[in-house]
């Protein structure tokens, strides 16, 4: 029989962590989950069993926690280790500087630490194109174009922890470390069962959208409707949740292949980019619903526009998008609706 190729993800019950899950799953790895689940919720570990017909592997410990960590690295033999746990809302981190730096940090440098001690060489990194802070009139960027300052805390924990990876790697050459930098995902997996599952008001865009729709938000706010964009509102590469999941498996198969040990940073988008106005008429278009929104003043720290250059990712990863737009819409409007049943 075959040895499992067990996987640890730190924040594995979060948005992206749990589709990345199914994939794993999908592809013959054995994913172990290790998250205090603080931002996320039970629903998810049930329906990841649905989904994959599999009893859940979870530590649910705080990942900046060394002692518990390294009991988790004694029970599995692990092949390779994917690091999601971090916080993500931008105006949150703006607030609270420390609790980003915290956790975010402090969770890369434990993973790191036990990544050595039980020699587990094999390495993805949950970046983002905040790394790019605000890119030049092209708007398209490619992996060298980094800034060295972000536009907020959140932001700049993934440029440090960007940093910690190049001086890792340059101490530990047999490490084979990939660097995603994620543009904006957005969706659900299609079965409906798991989704983005915001704690509070959402900050990002999708979630905004359904919930203004389903009723339990009242009115959507655009951002500004006065930059230099076409409609004058700003421009993301959305990338459907699944296709991102499915770069992480990507990632360690590429992984797997630099025997000498690697280090890269490759954009994870569609190459496209789309504004906020065409977000919402392409939900009203899909949905046959009114959304309820209005224009109001710009949201400080927001790129005018920004999307992502897609050759390295398709070279070096071999991986394309499979899913649309609409796709990613429709399958974060059904994750919605089948929520309203949840509560
Ligand atoms: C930002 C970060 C991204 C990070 C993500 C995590 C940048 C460039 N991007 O994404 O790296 O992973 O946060 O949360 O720093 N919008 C509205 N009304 C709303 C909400 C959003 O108009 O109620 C607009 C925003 O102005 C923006 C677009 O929708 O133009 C997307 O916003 P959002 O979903 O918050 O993501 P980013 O800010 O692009």
């Amino acid at each position: 029989m075959q040895k499992d190729k067990y996987i640890l993800i730190t924040g594995g019950a979060g948005f992206i962590g749990s589709h990345t899950y199914v994939e794993l799953l999908n592809s013959g790895y054995t994913p172990v989950i290790a998250d205090d689940l603080r931002n996320s919720n039970r629903l998810v570990l049930k329906n990841l069993e649905k989904i994959t017909g599999k009893t859940i592997l979870i530590a649910e410990i705080d990942v900046t926690d060394f002692d518990k960590l390294e009991k988790v690295f004694e029970k599995y033999n692990f092949h390779g280790i994917i690091h999601f746990a971090a916080y993500k809302a931008v105006g949150e981190s703006v607030k609270e500087p420390l609790k980003y730096y915290e956790n975010n940090i402090g969770s890369l440098v434990q993973t790191l630490k036990l990544a050595i001690k039980f020699e587990v060489e094999s390495f993805v990194f949950s970046s983002s194109c905040t790394v790019y802070g605000a890119p030049d009139d092209k708007n398209e960027v490619t992996e060298e174009e980094v800034q060295l300052l972000a536009n907020s805390p959140y932001g700049q924990t993934k440029i440090i922890g960007e940093l910690i990876l190049r001086d890792f790697q340059k101490a530990n050459p047999n490490f084979k470390m990939v660097a995603l930098r994620y543009f904006n995902p957005i969706g659900a997996h299609p079965s409906g069962l798991i989704g983005e599952f915001p704690i509070g008001t959402p900050n990002n865009l999708l979630p905004y959208i359904t919930q203004t729709a389903i009723g339990k938000l009242n009115e959507l706010t655009v951002f500004g409707d006065d930059y230099n964009t076409e409609d004058g509102t700003c421009i993301r590469d959305y990338i459907h949740v699944c296709d991102l999941a499915k770069a992480h498996v990507k990632a360690l198969e590429f992984g797997e292949k630099c025997e000498n040990g690697c280090l890269e940073f490759i954009n994870v988008g569609t190459g496209k980019g789309n504004s906020v106005l065409e977000i919402i008429k392409q939900f009203e278009l899909l949905t046959k619903l009114k959304l309820n929104y209005k224009i109001g003043p710009r949201r400080e720290g927001d790129v005018p526009a920004i999307y992502a250059n897609t050759d390295k990712v398709s070279g070096l990863l071999n991986w394309r998008t499979e899913y649309t737009l609409s796709d990613a819409i429709e399958h974060a409007w059904n994750w919605e609706k089948n929520l309203q049943h949840e509560n």
